[in-house]
């Protein structure tokens, strides 16, 4: 592995810790990253009740921080939603887009990431676009061109300022809280695909990360392939034992 690659390590706590759980783990994060080199970039994607407690425990620190979600308008009627500039508000860095939960949860169209994408990037803020195939869709051999359609729907004809890196991060929707992996020729075969069509789009080099039951055995064997610049973890990065251990296992690698 080249030593100079900035590895991405994103923690994504969806909706499994409450304030002071939040707030513990962010204090826990502060800790364990102290002596971790510069070429790692942590970020942590908290809860939105949390996410101003946890910002200001982050403070300057090396760890980052990014909100899950948000809404595309800026301010208005918009009952129980949360928007980018209400986030650029509070220290926010990142926006996760078009996650599969939301997409397959909460029925978020490919429309409507696109719209979330102009928001965020409206706001200073750098959007995380989440990509990837059901099992019925990679069952039937269609997950890149699923994937295509999401990316496409996300950046086609998109005035990207290229002061904002491109960050797209591959979550086979099956894999995702499920303990199940996809086969690594698989990720890198597709992750190769999606590394030539954003390039060709935006006209630079996304960063890619992956995602989907990233565990402190696996997280490893991810990294050391080159065209994987970083991991998107979820259930392992809200428990203490894990996160220490996917650090651990990562700093052996510089
Ligand atoms: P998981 O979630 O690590 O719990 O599979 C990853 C994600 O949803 O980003």
């Amino acid at each position: 592995m080249n030593d100079k690659k900035t590895i991405y390590l994103f923690a994504n706590w969806k909706m499994y810790l409450n304030l002071s759980e939040s707030i513990g783990l962010a204090e826990f994060y502060l800790e364990q990253t102290k002596n971790l080199s510069a070429n790692f970039s942590v970020a942590i994607f908290s809860g939105a009740l949390a996410f101003d407690q946890v910002s200001r425990i982050l403070g300057d620190s090396k760890i980052k921080i990014g909100a899950q979600n948000c809404y595309w308008v800026d301010q208005g009627g918009y009952t129980g939603e949360i928007s980018a500039r209400m986030y650029a508000d509070l220290g926010c860095q990142y926006v996760l887009v078009g996650h599969s939960e939301r997409r397959h949860q909460f029925g978020e169209s490919l429309e409507e990431t696109r719209k979330k994408i102009e928001a965020i990037l409206k706001n200073g803020l750098t959007p995380v676009l989440c990509v990837g195939e059901t099992n019925v869709e990679r069952d039937e051999g269609m997950a890149k061109e699923v994937v295509f359609r999401q990316i496409e729907a996300a950046y086609q004809n998109l005035d990207w300022p290229l002061s904002v890196k491109a960050i797209i991060a591959y979550e086979p929707v099956w894999s995702i809280g499920t303990g199940l992996t996809p086969c690594l020729r698989d990720v890198i075969a597709l992750q190769l695909e999606i590394k030539k069509m954003v390039t060709k789009i935006l006209g630079q080099e996304p960063i890619l990360l992956y995602g989907g039951s990233v565990r402190p055995e696996n997280v490893v064997e991810f990294l050391a392939d080159p065209i994987i610049d970083g991991v998107l973890v979820g259930g392992a990065s809200t428990q203490k034992g894990s996160w220490q251990r996917i650090l651990e296992n990562v700093k052996q690698m510089n």
